[in-house]
C-alpha cells in the first residue's frame, strides 16, 4: 500500500493547471492563419526592440571607450593632468551632469514598444486548452495514420511542403498531455522517442530522469513489470537518490516475487476471465477499426463484378432545360448505398465567394445530443463551420438551384448550405446524417421531416487524409475540388438507410473544404414517392 501512495503522488504532481478555451483555435486553419500574422507582427516589434537596445549600448560602449582613454591618461600623472584648466573644469562637469546622464541612459527602458505590443495581442493568443487540443490532435492523426512515433517526430509525413521536426522537449511535453489523460500507451511512446533523440545526442533541457520517471510509470500502468524496473534500475544510474525511484523498486521486486508466488498456482478460471475480457475489447474496436482503415486507404475491395457495374456518364438531370445542352459528368462511387459524384460541378470562383462569405462566420460545430436534442459541441465532430442563405448572395442561390436540378429534390424544404472547415486533425466520427426513431426529433422544429439526401461539395483538395468514408459498406471517397457526391439517407418509405453511416476523416496534412446541404422529405412526395417495400 506504501507504494500506491507513492504512485498517487507521482499523479498529482504532475497535473497541469486548467483553464478555458476560448475559440478553439485547433478546429480550423482560419483562425490559425490570423495567430501567423500576429506573431510576425511580433517577431517586427521584437527586431525594433533588439535595434534599440543595441544602439544604446553602442551609445554606452562609446562613452565607455572615451572614459578609459582619459582615465588612463589621468591616472598616469594626476597632478599634470589636472594642472590644465580645462582638464579641471570637465572633471567637475563629467562627474557632475555627465555621469548622471549616463545613468539615465543605463536606465532608459527601450522595451516600452515590444511590451504594450505583447500585452495587446496576448489576450488573442491560445491558451492550455487549445495547447492540449493540438497535441490531443497529434496523437489521433498518428493513431488513425498509422504513423510511427519517430516518423512524426522527424516530420516525415505524405504530401507535406514544410518539413517540421520535434524536440525532444516537444517529444517529452506530448508524452506529458498523453499522461494527463491517462493515456499511457502515448505516454510510453512519446517518453520513449524523447528519451532516444537524447541518447542520439540531441542537446536539449529535457532531463533523462523526468523522462525515465514517467516512462517507468507508463510502462508500469500497461502492465509490463520488467520493462518498468529496467527503466527505473536506468533512472537509479543517473540519479541514485532518487526517492520515488528507490521507493518504486522495491515495489517492483515485491510484486514480482509475488506474481511468481501466485503464477505456481495459478487457475484455469483466470485464464477465462482474462480472455473473456480479450473478446469484448476486440467485440468494441470494429467500427473505428474498419473507420481507421478506410481512412488510410486500405479499404476493403469491391468485388470485380460489382466493380464493372460502376459506370461514369454525362447526366442531364433528367431533361432539365438547364442541363440539356451542356449535361454534367456523373460518375458512380459505390452501388449500394448508391453514391454518385458530379465532376466540376462548382466553380473556382464560386468556391472562393462561398469561402469568403463563411470565414467570418465560422464557429466550432455542434452536434444534436441524442439524449435532449439539443446542440453541443463534441470531440468527435471537430471542425469549424457556418451557414449561407440562399437569400445573401446571388451565387449561394444558384448553387442551391444546381442542386434542385441535378437531384430532382425540392431545396425549398433543405437546411441552408453549410460550410465547413476543417483543421488538421479535424474530424467526424461516424455519424448517420438522418434522425433515428428512438432519438427526440431534432428535425421537428423545421417542420420538413427527416433529412431525406445528402449533398457535399468538396471545396479545396487535402494534402493527405480527410476521406469520407462509409464503415458499414467499406467506401471511402477522397476530396477533390470542384467535385460533389451525393446520397439517399432514407428508402423511398422513409426508412431510415443504415448503411449510409459515414465519416469525416481527420485531416493529416493541409486543410479541407467542404459545404453541404441536406434536403428534407418535405416536398419530395411527388418528386420521390414512396414505394410498396420498406426498405427497397
Ligand atoms: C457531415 C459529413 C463529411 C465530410 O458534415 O455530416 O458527414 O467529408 N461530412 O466532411
Ligand atoms: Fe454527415
Amino acid at each position: 500500500m506504501a507504494s500506491n501512495k507513492m504512485w498517487y503522488t507521482v499523479a498529482l504532481g504532475f497535473l497541469l493547471p486548467f483553464s478555458y478555451a476560448h475559440t478553439d483555435f485547433f478546429t480550423s486553419i482560419g483562425h490559425m492563419t490570423d495567430l501567423i500574422n500576429t506573431e510576425k507582427d511580433l517577431v517586427i516589434s521584437l527586431k525594433d526592440y533588439i535595434k534599440a537596445e543595441e544602439s544604446k549600448l553602442e551609445q554606452i560602449k562609446k562613452w565607455a571607450e572615451k572614459l578609459d582613454k582619459l582615465t588612463d591618461t589621468a591616472t598616469k600623472d594626476p597632478e599634470g593632468f589636472l594642472g590644465h584648466p580645462v582638464n579641471a573644469f570637465k572633471l567637475m562637469k563629467r562627474l557632475n551632469t555627465e555621469w548622471g546622464e549616463l545613468e539615465s541612459l543605463v536606465l532608459k527602458d527601450m522595451s516600452d514598444g515590444f511590451i504594450s505590443n505583447m500585452t495587446i495581442q496576448r489576450q488573442f493568443f491560445p491558451n492550455d486548452e487549445d495547447q492540449t487540443g493540438a497535441a490531443k490532435a497529434l496523437l489521433r492523426l498518428q493513431d488513425t495514420y498509422n504513423l510511427d512515433t519517430d516518423t512524426l517526430s522527424r516530420g516525415n509525413l505524405p504530401g507535406v511542403k514544410h518539413k517540421s521536426f520535434l524536440t525532444a522537449e516537444d517529444c517529452f511535453e506530448l508524452g506529458k498531455i498523453a499522461y494527463t489523460e491517462a493515456d499511457y500507451y502515448h505516454t510510453e511512446l512519446w517518453m520513449e522517442q524523447a528519451l532516444k533523440q537524447l541518447d542520439e545526442g540531441e542537446v536539449s533541457s529535457a532531463d533523462k530522469v523526468y523522462i525515465l520517471d514517467y516512462l517507468s510509470y507508463a510502462v508500469y500502468q500497461q502492465g509490463d513489470l520488467s520493462k518498468a524496473m529496467m527503466l527505473t534500475k536506468r533512472l537509479l544510474e543517473l540519479d541514485p537518490e532518487h526517492q520515488r525511484a528507490n521507493g518504486n523498486m522495491k515495489y517492483f521486486e515485491y510484486i514480482m516475487a509475488k506474481e511468481k508466488e501466485a503464477n505456481k498456482s495459478s487457475t484455469d478460471a483466470e485464464d477465462q476471465t482474462e480472455k473473456e475480457t480479450e473478446v469484448k475489447k476486440k467485440d468494441y474496436l470494429p467500427e473505428r477499426r474498419k473507420y481507421e482503415m478506410l481512412c488510410r486507404g486500405e479499404g476493403l475491395k469491391m468485388t470485380p463484378r460489382r466493380q464493372k457495374r460502376l459506370f461514369c456518364r454525362y447526366y442531364d438531370g433528367n431533361r432539365n432545360p438547364r442541363y440539356i445542352l451542356g449535361p454534367v459528368k456523373q460518375e458512380d462511387e459505390w452501388d449500394k448505398p448508391r453514391i454518385v459524384r458530379f465532376l466540376d460541378i462548382i466553380s473556382d470562383e464560386e468556391i472562393e465567394t462561398v469561402k469568403e462569405l463563411a470565414k467570418p462566420r465560422l464557429s466550432r460545430a455542434t452536434v444534436h445530443d441524442p439524449e435532449t436534442g439539443k446542440l453541443t459541441t463534441a470531440h468527435y465532430r471537430v471542425s469549424k463551420s457556418a451557414w449561407l442563405s440562399g437569400y445573401e448572395s446571388p451565387v449561394v442561390s444558384r448553387i442551391n438551384t444546381r442542386i434542385q436540378d441535378l437531384t430532382g429534390l425540392d431545396v425549398s424544404t433543405a437546411e441552408e448550405l453549410q460550410v465547413a472547415n476543417y483543421g488538421v486533425g479535424g474530424q467526424y466520427e461516424p455519424h448517420f446524417d438522418f434522425g433515428r426513431k428512438d432519438e427526440p426529433d431534432a428535425f421537428k422544429e423545421l417542420g420538413t421531416g427527416n433529412r431525406i439526401a445528402t449533398w457535399l461539395f468538396y471545396m479545396s483538395d487535402v494534402s493527405a487524409g480527410g476521406a469520407t468514408v462509409f464503415p458499414e459498406v467499406g467506401a471511402s471517397v477522397w476530396p477533390k475540388k470542384g467535385t460533389a457526391v451525393f446520397w439517399y439517407n432514407l428508402f423511398p418509405s422513409g426508412e431510415g438507410d443504415y448503411s449510409t453511416r459515414h465519416a469525416a476523416c481527420p485531416v493529416l496534412v493541409g486543410n479541407k473544404w467542404v459545404s453541404n446541404k441536406w434536403l428534407h422529405e418535405r416536398g419530395q412526395e411527388f418528386r420521390r414517392p414512396c414505394t410498396l417495400s420498406e426498405l427497397e
